[in-house]
């Protein structure tokens, strides 16, 4: 039973084959957080575990520090977990644990929070604890599912207001860990616009240290993401703990070592932005959070969001199918195209093997640039003057799929929709709107607005043979007020918004399952977990360069798993930074991802085309592994002078792998050098072949048939021979494709 309720010992453990989580009644009442690593032994009273420092002078004699659900002011000076402006404008509360329930399999979560979930009762449990503060009646549900076959956790929290006055939730954090010790790094990712996730690390001191967004979405600037790990912890070896927030509106995560170094980190609704008002018999759902805990390293940690985000977030059709490889004109054409523009590019992207064609940004209302239509969700026959179906058919006809770009959240100024209904945009009555890239943030927390673009769209999307959307979504939110809240309420808004996103995306992917969407914020603005549970796919970056991309996708890459990560062929120079770089390079980076191209194809040479075509055979010859294997990231672009980075994707089986290898700058005189695989077999033999096959002293070099074991601890020749380069020239890439033999 992997959720053992131990009545002497007033305590739960929660285990599967590799962690364990206890929790425990402590002697005051409260519920205590005993234990979360890799399992322990069942049926052993582990309450010893639950001693440790104490607030004893803060008149708390008894009160353990490690707590599951700690709130302000009662002699716990860290922050809270759950914070409440209770009826008589207190906070203090004495939460007792009241009820317990062990339930087979994972609950949906209430108010349409997006989650984690099980297609069969046996691959979860879930324990639900009530707590209750029987001066106010107010009841805390915490809710704890351990997966079968993940070592991952699921955490949220119901708040209901029992009482017989409103009360306001101030602060309700998803995760909140305690954990004895400081010895531990974090770490986050952060950011900007083409310049998403990198990766930081740093040793945890006293004090708080905070990663957050107040921008209305989880932002290109700070991830919903947080990972402890021990200071000798790598990407193959030592203990990791990584927490992810489901959830794409602001957030905060943060972590506070205290005078008696103990560590906590919370990640939840962002307190800044965050009040929920509970009138009498009300009640609020937080959104999940996941924890994994590996002992295997960052690696392992990353492969465990992976397998569980890809099979038990992502939903739908398109969940586990390899994806399409696609064409986007944006980068081609920008706004200034017509219907035979984009059949012209169309055509070579068919010839060439190409499988699904994106209409990006322009084809609505009379969107010559970004300053207007926004909202205005009808076709503009200026350019496309047969209307989407033709052009649909048309690609169809080429034998290609068609897919469009929206962004249903937002209205221009200069749009029939804003003309209409100005009070839906969101703003404070009197005070002028801040305008970002011309446009405003629609109030999805209004029903309405909900329902009058899901209805546009839906119109839109049965007009034509569409299989693909992107879903935009490109300015941050401000003066947020919402015309249909009342004052008490204005603090729910921002969480309403988001609740609306989600609504709407589940109105649209439920009436429209064969569609493939991708989510996508100026890039990769809102890459995150409540993103993926609608579209198995983001846009990762709107950096298409093939060198910032191996950063970008190495840090994306912590949480979120290769099928998930649209990646782009774009042209030379690139637009964001200017760089030339290979054909081939970019191709080796972006295939790594949701893979594509960005750029007019018809401007291609025809050598240029011969290389596109084999890039797109090679692709599709390698996409099961690629998106649906197991990712190891091998050498870190963040350490060093992050002048090489490689990866690598190995099938289940273990049968086949395909490792990706990139240098910035060339060096004389380099040495020899290689790069250790992992996750081989180590008793099977290889063929090693090297793409694209150069004549260089690298593919010659590595063209053999090695052992797994060899592979793992020799592994692949970079450089050679001492005096000359492997591979010559700057921003070079190799792919090495390996097969059992
Ligand atoms: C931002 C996206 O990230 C781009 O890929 C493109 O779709 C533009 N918006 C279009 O406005």
């Amino acid at each position: 039973m992997p959720i053992e309720w131990d009545p002497a010992a007033r305590q739960w453990h929660l285990r599967n084959e590799r962690m364990s989580v206890i929790l425990a009644v402590l002697e005051n009442g409260e519920l205590g957080q005993l234990y979360l690593g890799s399992a322990l032994t069942p049926g052993v009273d582990y309450r010893h575990l639950a001693r440790g420092p104490f607030h004893g002078w803060e008149n708390r004699v008894g009160a353990p520090i490690r707590l599951e659900l700690p709130t302000p002011d009662t002699g716990d000076y860290r922050q809270p977990a759950l914070a409440v402006d209770l009826p008589d404008g207190s906070q203090a509360m004495r939460l007792r644990v009241r009820d317990h329930r062990i339930l087979r399999g994972k609950p949906a979560l209430a108010g349409g929070m997006p989650a984690t979930y099980v297609e069969d009762d046996v691959e979860a449990d879930t324990l639900e604890v009530d707590l209750v503060d029987e001066r106010t009646s107010l009841v805390a549900t915490v809710r704890l599912t351990l997966f079968r076959d993940h070592p991952a956790l699921a955490r949220s929290i119901t708040v209901r207001n029992d009482g017989d006055a409103p009360v306001t939730l101030r602060t309700l954090m998803s995760a909140s860990l305690d954990m004895p010790g400081a010895d531990w790094e974090r770490i986050t990712l952060h950011g900007s616009w083409v310049r998403e996730r990198h990766v930081t690390r740093a040793p945890l001191t006293p004090g708080r240290y905070a990663t957050e967004s107040l921008r209305g979405s989880s932002s290109l600037v700070a991830s919903p993401f947080m990972a402890l790990v021990r200071p000798s912890t790598t990407e193959a070896a030592g203990e990791a703990i990584g927490v992810s927030l489901v959830w794409s509106g602001d957030f905060l995560a943060d972590v506070e070592v205290d005078q008696y170094a103990t560590t906590r980190l919370r990640m939840g609704l962002h307190p800044d932005s965050f009040a929920w008002h509970l009138a009498p018999g009300d009640s609020f759902t937080s959104p999940e959070a996941v924890v994994v805990h590996a002992t295997d390293g960052l690696g392992a940690m990353s492969e465990a969001f992976h397998r569980l985000y890809r099979s038990r977030l992502a939903r739908g059709e398109w969940r586990d199918r390899v994806r399409p490889i696609l064409i986007n004109n944006w980068e081609a054409t920008y706004f200034d195209f017509d219907e035979d523009r984009i059949v012209d590019i169309a055509r070579v992207a068919a010839e060439l093997g190409i499988e699904l064609f994106c209409l990006d940004d322009g084809w609505f209302g009379r969107r010559d640039s970004d300053d207007r239509s926004l909202g205005d969700w009808v076709v503009d026959r200026r350019k496309l003057p047969n209307g989407l179906e033709t052009l649909a058919r048309r690609i169809r006809d080429l034998g290609m799929t068609f897919g469009i770009w929206i962004e249903p959240e937002m209205v221009s100024a200069d749009s029939d929709l804003f003309r209409a209904h100005p009070d839906w945009a969101i703003g404070v009555p009197g005070l002028p709107r801040t305008e970002s890239r011309q446009q405003l943030v629609l109030d999805l927390g209004r029903t309405e607005v909900v329902d009058h673009l899901a209805g546009a769209l839906s119109a839109i999307l049965s007009s034509a043979p569409i299989d693909y959307v992107k879903w935009d979504m490109n300015r941050t939110m401000t003066e947020s007020w919402s015309g249909v809240l009342p004052a008490e309420r204005q603090g729910e808004m921002r969480t309403r918004n988001i609740l609306g996103v989600y609504e709407l995306y589940r109105r649209l992917t439920e009436r429209f399952p064969h569609i493939l969407f991708e989510s996508c914020a100026s890039g990769g603005g809102r890459f995150d977990a409540g993103m993926l549970a609608f579209a198995p796919q983001a846009w990762t970056s709107d950096d298409t360069d093939a060198v910032e991309r191996l950063r970008i996708q190495w840090g994306t890459s912590m949480v979120f798993p290769v099928s998930s990560m649209g990646a782009h062929v774009a042209a030379v120079p690139n637009h964001q930074t200017g760089r030339i770089t290979p054909l081939a390079t970019r191709a080796a980076v972006a295939a790594f991802g949701a893979f594509g191209y960005e750029l007019d194809l018809t401007a291609l040479s025809t050598e240029e085309r011969a290389q596109v075509t084999d890039q797109v055979a090679w692709v599709k010859a390698h996409r099961e592994t690629l998106q649906r294997g197991r990712f190891l990231r091998l050498i870190d672009p963040f350490a060093g002078n992050g002048n090489d980075t490689a990866w690598m994707c190995v099938s289940d089986d273990a049968h086949h792998a395909v490792v990706g290898w990139y240098r910035v700058l060339s060096r004389p005189v380099p040495g020899p050098s290689a790069v250790r695989l992992r996750g081989l077999d180590p008793a099977r033999r290889y063929q090693v072949r090297v793409w694209p096959e150069t004549d260089d002293t690298l593919v010659r070099r590595n063209s053999l048939v090695r052992g797994g074991d060899e592979l793992m601890t020799v592994g692949l020749f970079l450089d050679d021979e001492p005096r000359e380069a492997g591979v010559r020239g700057d921003f070079q890439a190799r792919l090495f494709e390996l097969e059992a033999v």
